[in-house]
């Protein structure tokens, strides 16, 4: 869907709210980079440590030569542990990035060409992954998916359709390289993600979808008339997982005009916009859930490196 009907369709429901994915425009990746770097934000840490000591076992499990196709790359810092490794035993290896954020991407692969030169055989799929999973179904020849810390960005419902989509790309001996978030502790996870100080990146990055409205519906909706809030929901169920939910909340009755559409959106007091889609976002598993979730669907976890916080699995295709 483009932007503008995403953002429209979630205003236009009840509750409102601003899909995860429009949030990620320029500016809200590097947000998105400085949470990185929080002390309180253990994930992003968690990940990258656990593909640093575990990355030279994870290569020897694929079949070489291969083509990668990352979902969702970000700044490809924990890609890069996994070109490293790879590099040293191959020449040069074809990747074929994926982000909705089109300008970070750009700059993204600036930076790759300047690290690996054309050592990195590199094309860019700009998008909505669900458009781009189609067409990596079309490659030929054997493909690595990678996709980090992304699955538990999405509502749990379009969470299976993602997994769905990623099932019917994977071909023979393709596999799935996908990191998600295994913590477990309320404290933790409150800590991190529920400091809504408006100086820190994460108050940032949730806000930033309102930005991304003014800009792309020309509005001029007024953050300061709403207050940022969430909570945790910590859900055991097998068929289920823990996530966060996080909304602006309207401290005014209020109304906006969407000049691009030429309609008004109205907030009344108290009002939530909620800052996701669906159920929640920042979702937490129990490696019972991730099993139930990909079984699902059809996908099959073959191996698995985890530590507190993160875990890195490899999943195929059931067949049978
Ligand atoms: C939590 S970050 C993870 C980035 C990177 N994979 C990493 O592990 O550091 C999520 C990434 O997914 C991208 N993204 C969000 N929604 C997307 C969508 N619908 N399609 C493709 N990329 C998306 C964001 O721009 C962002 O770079």
């Amino acid at each position: 869907m483009d932007i503008k009907d995403l953002l429209l369709e979630g205003l236009n429901s009840a509750p409102k709210y601003i899909d995860v994915s429009c949030r990620y425009d320029e500016q809200g990746s590097k947000y998105d980079e400085e949470c990185e770097n929080l002390e309180e934000y253990y994930y992003y840490r968690a990940e990258k440590h656990l593909v640093r000591t575990t990355v030279t076992d994870v290569v020897s499990n694929l079949d070489m030569p291969l083509k990668i196709f990352e979902l969702g790359c970000g700044n490809t810092k924990k890609t890069q542990i996994f070109l490293d490794e790879i590099l040293r035993h191959e020449s040069s290896i074809e990747y074929s990035p994926n982000d909705v954020s089109e300008d970070f991407l750009e700059k993204t692969c600036e930076n790759l060409f300047a690290i690996y030169g054309s050592r990195l055989k590199v094309d860019t799929m700009v998008g909505d992954l669900m458009k781009v999973l189609p067409k990596i179904r079309n490659y030929r020849g054997r493909k690595l998916l990678l996709w980090l810390g992304g699955l538990q960005c999405f509502p749990l419902n379009v969470q299976s359709k993602i997994l769905s989509s990623i099932a019917s790309t994977l071909q023979g001996h393709d596999v799935c390289l996908m990191s998600t978030d295994v913590t477990q502790s309320r404290e933790t996870i409150e800590k991190a993600y529920m400091d809504f100080d408006e100086f820190k990146p994460f108050s940032k990055l949730y806000k930033n979808g309102v930005h991304v409205i003014n800009r792309e519906l020309k509005s001029n909706i007024d953050l300061s008339k709403f207050e940022l809030e969430g909570r945790y929901v910590e859900n055991k169920d097998v068929s289920s997982a823990s996530y966060i939910q996080v909304w602006l909340r309207s401290l005014a009755q209020q109304s906006y005009v969407l000049e691009t559409v030429g309609k008004t959106v109205t907030f009344g007091k108290g009002e939530k916009l909620l800052l996701h889609n669906g159920n929640g976002m920042s979702h937490k598993y129990t490696f019972e859930q991730l099993e139930h979730l990909f079984a699902s669907v059809k996908l099959q976890i073959v191996k698995k490196w985890d530590n507190e916080h993160s875990v890195l699995m490899l999943v195929k295709r059931i067949t049978s």
